[in-house]
């Protein structure tokens, strides 16, 4: 761990964004009435990651913005390179803002060799230099333990709550598509003032999942489902598909991270939902109807102005 000591009360804040979602990192710097920094991400010929801080750091509480979403290993690298070329510039503290942190799935090893690899990105972040990390809706909480430096985990439940309550839906389910996920919708119904339920699902691959049976009233109910992450597609699209089957007026998805990979669009595309909801955490450019994408700029923005002016951030952990 770093033994620097710090003047934070003096240092100029400094956003610097990787290439990985430019539009969030914009919107959280008009958030904040601050321009990003300059700095050149770019490749060498053979492919390496390229990076050249055009402005003075030196001093500097810089805010690094980057997910790590596909091209995943690509935006990791970018973001390790940044913040070494920051640390070897003289910034007097550098805090990582991942708004998608990948291999987050790799949490733990729940068969014999396999690796950790949440974990291993944390090591290698403190290796780069990071001094703190902002982040939102890890997939497992305690990855924020993985760390040993200070990090801030927001929950976009803060905006995804304040949308659906808009929406006035009547007899309101929030429904898990994993047992996994109870905990998650299980907050939400408290929100919400709404019922549980809890799809069974199955992994059979990587790929596809199979869904078995609902616990959970959802006849005739406006049913929401809520995840941290759609990858594939194949969670949220099943558990719509059966939760229509038992008979639910609309179903609603709202997941933090829009990963849509392999063959998610088609089959969100398919899937009986009447709302798709996401964040911004990775840009989105899925030709889907129904696609509704709220921004966490704002969110992520309070969280850099508090860190920055020495505020609590806890505020901003819990959920309205
Ligand atoms: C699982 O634990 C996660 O919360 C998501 O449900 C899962 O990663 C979604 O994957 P997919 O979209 O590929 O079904």
């Amino acid at each position: 761990m770093t033994t620097r000591s710090f003047s934070l009360n003096k240092a100029p804040l400094m956003l610097l964004a990787g290439n990985s979602n430019r539009p969030l990192a914009e919107g959280i710097a008009a958030y904040l009435g601050v321009s990003l920094g300059e700095c050149e991400v770019g490749r060498f010929p053979d492919g390496e990651v390229r990076v050249k801080i055009h402005s003075d750091v030196r001093g500097a509480d810089v805010f690094v913005i980057q997910s790590t979403c596909t091209p995943v290993n690509d935006h990791l690298m970018e973001l390790l390179i940044m913040c070494d070329a920051l640390r070897r510039a003289s910034a007097l503290r550098v805090t990582a803002v991942v708004p998608y942190f990948g291999y987050s799935r790799q949490d733990r090893k729940d068969e014999g060799r396999v690796p950790i690899t949440a974990k291993l990105v944390a090591n290698l972040l403190q290796a780069a230099g990071v001094d703190r990390v902002v982040t939102l809706d890890l997939h497992a909480a305690q990855i924020q333990g993985f760390f040993d430096i200070p990090v801030d985990h927001l929950y976009a439940s803060r905006v995804f709550t304040r949308y659906i309550r808009k929406l006035e839906l009547p007899e309101l389910v929030v429904a898990s598509p994993d047992a996994g996920g109870m905990k998650m919708a299980w907050g939400y119904t408290k929100r919400l003032d709404a019922y549980l339920a809890v799809v069974e699902k199955r992994r059979t691959s990587g790929e596809d999942v199979e869904v078995g049976f609902v616990i959970g009233d959802v006849k005739d109910k406006n049913v929401v489902i809520v995840d941290d992450i759609i990858s594939t597609g194949g969670s949220v699209a099943k558990a719509a598909q059966l939760l229509k089957d038992k008979g639910a007026r609309k179903v609603f998805v709202m997941a933090t991270h829009p990963v849509f990979c392999g063959r998610a669009v088609e089959k969100l595309r398919d899937a009986p939902i009447s709302e798709l909801i996401v964040t911004d955490t990775i840009p989105v450019t899925a030709p889907i109807e129904r696609l509704r994408v709220l921004s966490v700029a704002e969110l992520l923005g309070e969280a850099v102005h508090r860190i920055h002016t020495h505020k609590s951030v806890s505020t901003l952990f819990q959920s309205v």
